[in-house]
Order: structure tokens, then C-alpha cells, then sequence
């Protein structure tokens, strides 16, 4: 049965090497496939250290340290106070994003992991940064379940617009495989983490009189404004003609007008990714700038 699948496969594919082994085969797949794909390698370094690290106390180096290539590690890793249903979710997550690390790796070249400043002070910025002003005291990604939650809504649902993005942009069969089945455990990871908010999404974040809520709708609106390219993202709760056919205000998965997801260039992924609105200028969490062809082609060059 596999084996005739597979000839199947084989045989409808322009390609002729559909390869499983870990073996590169971007000689078969087009450039802009190959920069495209691993553009979102950024991002599920930083998915991998985050979760990893918060659960184990380590991340890549000691679970797969041929993925890292001898990256630097992370600025500011360190393990996260959960409870037992968060943390048995986040080392599901953790080990999610190893697979696919090593997925895209086995495809495209890539590169080693980059330098990630996943410290709770760079989770503190972004939050001020939603917030237009600091709050006291910081707020810590890493101190319980609801502030970790918090700090992961930040980063699978950009993930997922990039791909969302990709996909169409995507020449080959064997490119636009992997994008779609990255995208739906991306998508899945992102539902699971909104979920676990929108039960609580009444409760005050401690020791903030701001609820669950109202953070997550600050954290969306900060990133379409650094996107710079209109309303991609969306919080728990949405003014009604947000929400799904213009009837509901409750808001557990985002999406446009036809609840459709929202689709992100890289350019917008970056503009978010470092926190500064602008492809040229990295800071935030890729305190260096992302790597691939994409990403650098705006590292040395000045903004427009
Ligand atoms: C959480 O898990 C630990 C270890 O498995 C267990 O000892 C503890 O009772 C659990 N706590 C709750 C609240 O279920
Ligand atoms: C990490 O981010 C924090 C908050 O922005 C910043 O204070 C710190 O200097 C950063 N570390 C590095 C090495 O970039
Ligand atoms: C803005 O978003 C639209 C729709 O998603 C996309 O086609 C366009 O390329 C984006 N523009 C930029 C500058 O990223
Ligand atoms: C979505 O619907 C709202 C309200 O009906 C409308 O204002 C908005 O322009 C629509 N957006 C798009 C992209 O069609």
C-alpha cells in the first residue's frame, strides 16, 4: 500500500527525487523556493529555544546540536514556573519544533542557529511596547503559566502568517509539502495557545489590574502596527465586525473578513520579529539580525 503510494507519488511528481533520507536535495528545488523556505528557519529556532529551554533548561545544544551548527546560544534562556498541564503542552511544542528544524534542514541548506535573545527583559519590551509604557513591575514571560501562555502568543502566530505567505510564492511540489504540513502543526500550536487564554480571558494578570484579554489584544495591535501593512492580526476579543461573519466579538482563532488566515511577507515577519518596524533594523529577539538570503539581503543596506 505505501509502496504503491509512493509510485504514485513519484510518478505524478515533475521531480524525480522525492527524498526522505536527510540527504540535501535543493539542487532540484528553485532558489526563491530555497530562500523562502529557509527564511522560517528564524523563526522555529527561536519556537525551538523558547519552549525547549522553559521545560528542560536546555535547549538544541544538548538535544540535537547538529541543528544549531554551533550557533551561539541564546541570550537569557531559562527555565519557566508551569504548571503540569502547560508544561507537559510546552514539551510537546519543544519537541514539535526539533522535528521541525530538522525538516526544513533536510530539504534546504539552511544555516546555524542565530543569535536568539529570548531573556524575560526582551518579553518585558515587547509587553511595554504593547502597552506605551513600561509596566511595574516588568513583566516576566518566565515567572507563571499565564505569563508564559502570554509571552507564546507572541511568536507561532507569526510563524504561521509567514507561512500562510510562502505557500503561494512556492514553485515546487517537494517545497510547498513541507511549507503546508509546517503550517499546520504551526497553526495548531498557535489554536492550543489561544485556547488555554480564552478560558481565562477575564483574568487579571498579576500583579497588573489588565486582563488576559486585553493583553492579547495590545500584543495584536502592536504587531500591526510594526508589520505596517493593515490588520493581519487579532486579538481575543475583537470589536464584532472583526469576528467571524461580523457576529461575534469572541475571537479564539484570528482571521479575515472571510475567517480565512492572514498572510505575512518576510518583510513584515522581520519588521515584528525585531521589534522595530523595519526589515534593516534587528534588535528584539534577533539581536543580529535573522539569517538566509532573504533576511540578510536587508541587514547591510539602509532602510528606504
Ligand atoms: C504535577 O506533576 C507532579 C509530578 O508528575 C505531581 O507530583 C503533582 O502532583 C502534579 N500536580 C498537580 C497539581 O497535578
Ligand atoms: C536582550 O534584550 C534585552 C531587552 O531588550 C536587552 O536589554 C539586552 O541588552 C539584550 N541582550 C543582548 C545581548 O542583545
Ligand atoms: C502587504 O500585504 C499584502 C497582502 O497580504 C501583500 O500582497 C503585500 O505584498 C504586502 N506588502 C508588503 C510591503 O509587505
Ligand atoms: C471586512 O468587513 C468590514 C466590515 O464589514 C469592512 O469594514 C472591511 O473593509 C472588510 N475588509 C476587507 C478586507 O474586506
Amino acid at each position: 500500500m505505501w509502496l504503491n503510494i509512493s509510485l504514485i507519488v513519484f510518478l505524478l511528481s515533475s521531480h524525480i527525487t522525492i527524498s526522505y533520507s536527510s540527504s540535501i536535495n535543493n539542487n532540484k528545488i528553485p532558489k526563491s523556493d530555497v530562500d523562502l523556505l529557509e527564511f522560517p528557519l528564524n523563526l522555529e529556532f527561536l519556537e525551538a529555544e523558547f519552549f525547549c529551554n522553559s521545560v528542560y533548561g536546555y535547549g538544541l545544544d544538548v538535544l540535537e546540536p547538529e541543528l544549531a551548527e554551533g550557533g551561539p546560544p541564546p541570550i537569557g534562556a531559562q527555565l519557566a514556573l508551569l504548571d503540569n498541564l502547560t508544561r507537559d503542552i510546552i514539551i510537546q511544542f519543544c519537541l514539535q519544533e526539533v522535528g521541525h528544524i530538522r525538516a526544513i534542514k533536510s530539504t534546504v541548506r539552511g544555516f546555524p542557529r542565530p543569535l536568539l535573545n529570548i531573556s524575560k527583559e526582551a518579553f518585558a519590551q515587547v509587553i511595554n511596547s504593547a502597552f506605551d509604557k513600561p509596566l511595574y513591575p516588568p513583566f516576566d514571560a518566565y515567572a507563571n503559566s499565564i505569563n508564559y501562555l502570554l509571552a507564546s502568543y507572541v511568536i507561532p502566530y507569526v510563524g504561521l502568517t509567514g507561512y500562510v505567505g510562502a505557500i503561494p510564492e512556492l514553485q515546487d511540489y517537494v517545497s510547498k509539502k513541507l511549507a503546508a504540513s509546517l503550517l499546520g502543526i504551526e497553526s495548531g500550536q498557535d489554536a492550543v495557545i489561544r485556547t488555554l487564554l480564552y478560558e481565562i480571558k477575564e483574568k487579571k494578570v498579576l500583579p497588573y489590574t489588565i486582563t488576559v484579554e486585553e493583553f492579547t489584544n495590545r500584543i495584536s495591535i502592536l504587531r500591526n502596527e510594526l508589520g505596517k501593512n493593515g490588520t493581519k492580526d487579532e486579538g481575543l476579543e475583537v470589536p464584532i465586525y472583526l469576528g467571524a461573519e461580523g457576529k461575534v466579538s469572541g475571537n479564539v482563532l484570528a482571521g479575515d473578513n472571510n475567517s480565512l488566515s492572514y498572510s505575512r511577507t518576510p518583510e513584515e515577519v522581520l519588521r515584528i520579529g525585531y521589534g522595530s518596524g523595519d526589515e534593516h533594523v534587528p534588535g528584539q529577539f534577533f539581536p543580529k539580525g535573522a539569517d538566509g538570503c532573504i533576511a540578510r539581503s536587508y541587514l547591510h543596506t539602509t532602510p528606504t
